[in-house]
């Protein structure tokens, strides 16, 4: 992966979907103070990103980023340093356009200059987001936009600073025939990449935000071919936790994003999460499989109206495998041994990650599943 970084995915923390624009360093800070008092930090949630929003609508008169004066009076350096003694990593947003999506200064023309100066802020991880990309005479907006995220991640790499570098490029073709080609080639300038829509902000209803993540988890399930160790496929923020979603809603979007490899980066208000949110996000059976090291993202077996099953390869031998009910009303779903990737095994033994009951099966697996809810269960042959 690009850099050696990312060997598994990206853990933290990110203010975009629950905040927007109303972001200050005291927030920020706070946000990183909670990680590190609610244990996340420990368990693996160790990088706190400023989305948009943090600069100045122009640069400087040498042409440097500013941050605002009024969110973030001691500079971007500061807040840097404040993460660092946390032992937290800092992650920053800029826009490979000419603006970000808020209409703040981008870094088009600028990457060199701009990787330098997040460089010197201590910055271990980019966000780079895709609006405002021109289009250039001549070519193909997928090679502009090719050129534009390989010419940052040639910058990070000069600036000396080892910088997790997260993309946005394939979010700007979903739903195009530019889609796979942009995917083709993301892994080789960074270590993720959003592949589509924005997860619901925090102030929208838990059915827009049910919907929402079931929506970003059906385009990400069948892209599993992109992933792996040191470059991951990113379906945005987990909204563990936000009003409006209901427990089972909240395992459920921790539990697709785990077997998913996918990044875990939390977006809601960490200092009022409830016991059951942090239990859900804290999970360290369902951690593991996010982060095991062999980084291969479920395989999709079934998909229908009501359920789905999925299953991936764990570096010990086993399989995470999850019952998914997508409907309103209980199932009972059963796959058999081959569907999981078991081959003709006759019996098979696990642990639910969830309820930590263990059980043995017979040639196929039933499972009953509230609506809206999973089961996961780590699974071996023998
Ligand atoms: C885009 C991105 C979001 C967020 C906003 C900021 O919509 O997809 O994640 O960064 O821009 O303006």
């Amino acid at each position: 992966g690009y850099q050696g970084l990312a060997a598994t995915p990206p853990m933290g923390w990110n203010d975009w979907s629950y905040y927007q624009c109303g972001i200050n360093e005291k927030l920020i800070l706070d946000q990183g103070r909670a990680l590190v008092r609610s244990g996340l930090a420990a368990k693996g949630y160790n990088t706190v990103t400023t989305d948009d929003c943090w600069m100045t609508k122009d640069r400087d008169a040498s042409g440097n980023l500013v941050s605002d004066p009024q969110k973030f009076p001691d500079g971007m350096a500061y807040v840097g340093r404040q993460l660092h003694a946390m032992g937290l990593k800092f992650g920053i947003y800029e826009d490979a356009g000419t603006q970000t999506c808020g209409g703040y200064a981008g870094s088009w023309q600028h990457y060199d200059a701009d990787a330098r100066l997040f460089a010197k802020w201590g910055v271990d991880y980019l966000k780079l987001d895709g609006c405002n990309v021109p289009s250039v005479p001549g070519q193909s907006d997928e090679e502009t936009y090719r050129q534009a995220y390989a010419g940052m991640s040639r910058a990070l790499r000069d600036s000396g600073r080892r910088i997790v570098f997260s993309e946005s490029a394939p979010a700007y073709f979903q739903g195009t025939s530019d889609w796979y080609t942009v995917l083709g080639w993301v892994a080789r300038y960074g270590n993720l990449w959003r592949e589509g829509t924005d997860i619901a902000l925090g102030q929208e209803s838990g059915a827009a935000k049910w919907r929402s993540l079931l929506g970003n988890y059906d385009y990400n399930a069948p892209l599993e071919k992109y992933a792996g160790p040191g470059h991951w496929n990113d379906p945005d923020f987990l909204l563990v936790g936000d009003r409006g979603l209901t427990a089972d809603e909240s395992q459920t979007q921790m539990t697709l994003w785990a077997e998913m490899a996918a990044p875990l980066i939390s977006s809601t208000d960490l200092t009022r999460l409830s016991a059951q949110a942090l239990a859900i996000l804290g999970n360290r059976d369902i951690i593991a499989v996010d982060q095991d090291r062999l980084g291969v993202q479920a395989t999709r077996v079934v998909h229908t109206d009501t359920h789905d099953v999925l299953t991936r390869p764990l570096a010990n031998g086993d399989r995470a495998v999850v019952f998914l009910n997508r409907g309103d009303t209980p199932l009972a779903i059963s796959a058999p041994a081959s569907a999981l990737g078991f081959g003709n095994a006759q019996h098979l033994y696990g642990k639910d990650l969830v309820t930590k009951r263990t059980s043995r099966y017979g040639g196929s697996v039933t499972v009953q599943v509230r609506p809206h809810a999973t089961v996961m269960l780590r699974l071996h042959a023998s």
